[in-house]
């Protein structure tokens, strides 16, 4: 089992509450941002799903739409299907255990693809990003959300002490500091801006935005596959 896997497996009890103290609450509204970049789409795949939040969030804000969620994490999975349980996302929520490398579905099938704060843990951002395209139909959108080093001078310095120092430390707290060091060292050394913009174009998907949030510190890219 690749490393991230155990990772997420032991810190998936905590996970949404410390997402949530760690973004001063504005996770569920960058997720939701999200699911509005693939809106009029009907059948979504949402990789790296974890918890289900980002598969929740799109049920809740695209009328007649249904999400495949996928994750390798059986303890990640676990809670999120405890929340999917609930009739109102029962019938239109799917999760299967799995990679973003190989992803088990055939060519040209889903309408949209979202991925949020996982790219950068799979284990082949390029091969990744490969299968979102052979996954995606002609036309399809794909929707990746994920932290970024802002650009303003002063505030960069607060937010990587932020990351590297405070997110371990809390994560400490927790049981949890070396994974925490983990998801802050992988932001930190994770392709940025135009970088994860040519490892698309590589991939075959034609860039078609990038959008800033929190000064910065947040980014969703979306790109197409072309007809
Ligand atoms: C930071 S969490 C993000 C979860 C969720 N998308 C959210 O918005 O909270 C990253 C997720 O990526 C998953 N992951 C790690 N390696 C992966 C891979 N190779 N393919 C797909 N998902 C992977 C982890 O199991 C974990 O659930």
């Amino acid at each position: 089992m690749p490393e991230t896997t155990s990772l997420f497996n032991k810190i998936a009890e905590h996970y949404d509450s410390l997402n949530t103290f760690f973004s001063f609450g504005m996770d569920k509204m960058w997720r939701r941002r999200l699911a509005e970049q693939i809106r009029g789409s009907h059948l979504i795949l949402d990789i790296a799903t974890g918890t289900g939040e980002v598969a929740i969030e799109t049920i809740k804000k695209l009328d007649d739409s249904n999400v495949i969620g996928i994750d390798p994490s059986a303890q990640m999975l676990r809670f999120a299907r405890k929340k999917c349980e609930s009739p109102q996302y029962r019938k239109r929520i799917s999760l299967v255990q799995g990679f973003a490398e190989y992803l088990p579905f055939g060519s040209d099938k889903f309408d949209a693809i979202t991925i949020a704060f996982g790219i950068r843990n799979t284990l082949n951002p390029l091969e990744s990003l490969n299968e979102m395209k052979r996954v995606l139909k002609p036309g399809g959108k794909v929707a990746i959300l994920e932290f970024t080093i802002p650009k303003n001078k002063i505030f960069a310095p607060l937010y990587l002490f932020y990351f590297k120092k405070f997110l371990p430390f809390v994560g400490s707290l927790f049981g949890n500091k070396k994974e925490y060091e983990y998801l802050s060292d992988s932001t930190s050394e994770f392709p940025q801006r135009e970088k994860f913009i040519e490892i698309m174009k590589d991939a075959g998907l034609k860039h078609q935005e990038s959008i800033e949030l929190m000064i910065g510190t947040v980014i969703i890219y979306t790109g197409i596959k072309n007809q």
